[in-house]
């Protein structure tokens, strides 16, 4: 497996479209066998730094290497380990499971009767077997996804990207995906990257994370590493009338939790003792006179995350880019 070997290198990767940076001087290196997340609300540059891995999307400076073979300058050869899931969904309608995967089998020419074994394996480990006949035009969301992997693992690549796999899915459908990614990784050592608008998700999955934001990677780790670095085990919020706002956050700051006020509420990274920090806090309230709303501990959203890093609450879907369908976006709330 991961011998330390970089499947993807990118080097100060910059795109720019007009006057605005989507994606602005990534560095990053993603190991042989790791199942890596890049992280990122809508907007933040993720897809324009898939479709650059990709060499679909030629940057505005820097260079992507793919197994050490420079995209721009060698862009099939690159692309020959690579499987690909857009983000837009891309099955035959009017076709089976089955078909589906024959044709792309045969735009790889893979021949007949490995074309078949590998349809078979590709349908089995997508969990559609039962489906082979089935058009993909009466499948679920998640059983098109599933097809998708299916498909992106025909031609046998050693690398797959996805961008947003999961987005849209239930819970259901998307544990299922997650399975999948993790047997694919696992059993056939595959290099995984993907793009993800859910803090759990790489949380479930991924070995190593980066975090992007303005098209600027702001942070990069292991999910534990990054919890630590945040400092978020459990995040502690309180509401309260506009004028005692300020007072709250007093308290915050004299239980020693470092406070941050978001509408009509004070919120902060609770640490490992949380639970105490909410009775110390109570006790300030009440010895304050101050009228609560509402108080709450939950495990940190990417909203947190994004809260922590940068100062600010992510950005609602504004700054995405809707000239090509797929402006649609369901954010992951808490
Ligand atoms: N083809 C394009 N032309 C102009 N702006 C674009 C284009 N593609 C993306 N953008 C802009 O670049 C930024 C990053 O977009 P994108 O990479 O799609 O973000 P994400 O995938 O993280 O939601 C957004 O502000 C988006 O509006
Ligand atoms: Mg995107």
């Amino acid at each position: 497996m991961s011998d330390g070997t970089a499947a993807v290198e990118i080097e100060h990767l910059v795109k720019r479209f007009g006057n605005l940076t989507a994606v602005n001087d990534i560095n990053l290196e993603i190991k042989e066998g790791e199942i890596f997340g890049l992280l990122g609300p809508n907007g933040a540059g993720k897809s324009t730094t898939i479709n650059m891995i990709l060499g679909l999307l030629p940057p505005t400076s820097g260079r992507v290497l793919v197994n050490g073979i420079d995209m721009q300058k060698n862009p099939n050869l690159a692309r020959n380990n690579m499987g690909i899931v857009t983000q837009e969904t891309v099955v035959e309608p009017e076709l089976t499971a089955e078909q589906n995967l024959m044709i792309f089998g045969k735009l790889y020419h893979i021949p007949e009767p490995e074309l078949h074994r590998d349809i078979d394996f590709a349908l089995e480990l997508a969990d559609l077997t039962a489906f082979r006949h089935a058009y993909a035009g009466t499948f679920s969301g998640g059983m098109k996804r599933r097809l998708e992997v299916a498909k992106s693992l025909m031609h046998a690549p050693g690398l797959i990207l996805l961008d947003e796999p999961t987005t849209g899915l239930d819970i259901q459908n998307r544990a299922k995906i997650w399975d999948l990614l993790r047997k694919i990784n696992k059993e056939r050592d595959i290099t995984i990257i993907m793009t993800t608008q859910y803090l759990e998700e790489t949380d479930q999955l991924c070995n190593r994370i980066g975090i992007i934001d303005h098209g600027k990677l702001i942070a990069l780790g292991t999910p534990t590493e990054l919890r630590q670095k945040i400092g978020m085990s459990s995040i502690i919020e309180i509401s309260a009338g506009r004028d005692d706002l300020q007072k709250v956050a007093k308290a915050f700051e004299r239980v020693g939790l470092e406070a941050k006020m978001l509408g009509n509420k004070v919120t902060a990274p609770g640490g490992s003792n949380a639970t105490k920090k909410i009775e110390a806090l109570i006790k300030e309230l009440s010895a304050m006179k101050i009228q609560i709303h509402n108080i709450s501990m939950h495990e940190p959203t990417i909203d947190d995350v994004f809260l922590k890093l940068t100062g600010s609450e992510v950005r609602d879907t504004a700054g995405e880019y809707t000239g090509n369908n797929r402006s649609f976006m369901v954010r992951g709330g808490r």
